[in-house]
This record gives structure tokens, sequence and C-alpha cells, in this order.
């Protein structure tokens, strides 16, 4: 791996534990605008100064992030297909690698629809795009998406989906946490970070995934929804903070969100 991949995958990964607090809020390249992510400036600004990555694609750096960040851009580069239309599978690049260089891209992120009609073209995606940033030294986040599917998320199938990804050259990958979850990270040789999905539950129970993703040995979360959906996305982010960096549990991050969301709290950086 050349210096400069090393150096870019070094600003999401920190050097110091080896795992990041991703913020995902690329969703609307297929849902639109989704619900808390209406105005992303306006969503992002306060979570940004406790986010270890930020995924998004460039519509929304070049519109709604300062240019003057200090947050590593993880740029959703593939897409083409959205919630109303007949396949999310149906992807492609929809971002030149030039483009990448152009905004400062510490990573590209591609989404894998392993089993699905549109396999062979997705994967051929990443492929292309592990060759064009190896060029220049992006790496690669490959994303296991299962579109609508979301019964597919189980540890055989989320295994074979990251060990492919990793085979075909990304280099780290984000999948969904499942029952049997460290079957998925000792069958990848990179490291795998988790979706949060839907928000769906309480922020107890997304902090227990998070924890339990930790444990089986997860390098991280790339967590969406499950922040900035909840009512109190600072405090839970700074929550999923303590149990990725800091070693905390659950109940223990979970005690420190219900301390940080009572009113008048001082939420310094
Ligand atoms: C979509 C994505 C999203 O970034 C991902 O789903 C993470 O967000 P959330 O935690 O809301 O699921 O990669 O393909």
């Amino acid at each position: 791996m050349d210096w400069g991949l090393r150096n870019r995958l070094s600003r999401i990964l920190r050097p110091e534990d080896g795992r990041s607090v991703m913020l995902a809020a690329d969703h609307g390249y297929f849902l639109g605008p989704t619900h808390r992510l209406e105005d992303p400036r306006q969503t992002l600004l306060p979570l940004l100064p406790f986010a270890d990555a930020l995924m998004v694609t460039r519509g929304v750096v070049r519109n709604c992030v300062d240019a003057g960040t200090q947050v590593p851009l993880v740029l959703r580069v593939s897409g083409g297909s959205t919630v109303v239309g007949a396949d999310l599978a149906n992807e492609t690049i929809i971002t030149a690698m030039h483009d990448a260089v152009r905004l400062n891209a510490s990573a590209v992120a591609v989404s894998v629809f392993v089993g699905s009609q549109y396999e062979h073209q997705t994967l051929r995606n990443l492929a292309r795009l592990v060759d064009r940033g190896t060029e220049v030294g992006i790496p690669v986040l490959a994303v296991t998406a299962v579109g609508k599917e979301l019964e597919k998320r189980d540890a055989r199938y989320l295994a074979l989906c990251c060990r492919i990804a990793a085979e075909f050259g990304a280099h780290f990958v984000k999948t969904y946490f499942c029952d049997g979850f460290e079957e998925v990270v000792a069958g990848c040789p990179v490291p795998v970070v988790i979706a949060g999905g839907p928000k769906s539950g309480t922020e107890r129970d997304a902090l227990r995934t998070a924890f339990r993703a930790i444990r089986e040995g997860a390098a991280g979360v790339d967590m969406g929804r499950n922040v900035w959906q909840s009512d109190h996305p600072v405090p839970m982010i700074r929550a999923l903070r303590a149990i990725v960096h800091e070693g905390a549990t659950d109940e223990d991050a979970f005690a420190l969100f219900t301390r940080l969301k009572q009113p008048g709290h001082l939420q310094p950086v």
C-alpha cells in the first residue's frame, strides 16, 4: 500500500486505536430529502466536531460542508437508482476519481449488491474503483448493500459479501451487524465498520449494537439515521465515541447519553 493511501486511511481509522466513528449522511443519493437530513448543513454542523469521518456525496460536500472543515471525507461515488425506481441495486460509478481528488477525499465509497441481479455490475464498479483509487492513492470503502431486502443480513451472507469485497481490493468494508458477527470479521482481512440501518429502536438499542460490534471485532461504526434521527444527535454521537474509542460499555455510553441530553447541559468539544 502506497504511503499516500495509507496516510488517507489513517485519517479515517485513527492511528491510536485503528478505529473510527464515521458519520453517514449520503442517504439523499437514493432516498431524497430523508427525515432530519432535509437540510444537511444544519444537521451535520453540530455533529462534525465528533465525527472521525463524514460520508457524503459530492453534491452535499460542495453545497453543505464548509471547505475549512478538518473532517476527512469519505465520498459516496456509486449510485444511479432511487427508492422509487425499479431496483436499488442497479448502480454505476457516478463520480470520477479525478473529482474525488479535487475534493480532497480521504476515501471513496461504493456499494456492492452481492446475490442480486446486479452483482456482476456492482462488483465491477468496485474493481474499477480500486484500480483508479490505487493509481491516485485514495482508499476504497466497499458497502455490502442489500437494498430493500433487509432480511438478507445474516452472518453467512454478510461474511461472503465482506470477504469478496476484500478479495476485490477494498481497503475497508462497511456492513451490517448481525448475530455471529465475529464470523464476518474473521473471514475479512480488512477492517470492517458497521452501518446502523433504519432507526427502528431506541438509542439504547443502537448503542448496544455498536458495543457488540466493537466487542466482536468491528473497527468502528458508520452510522447515520440512528444518530441524526435521534432527538439528541450530539449526545448520541458522543456516546458512540465512548464505545468506539474509550472502551465504554453500552451501559456506560447510555448513561453518558442520558447525562448529555439533559436541558442546559454544556457540550464542549
Ligand atoms: C447507504 C449507506 C448509508 O450510508 C448507510 O446505510 C449508513 O447509514 P445508516 O446508519 O443510516 O444505515 O451506505 O447505502
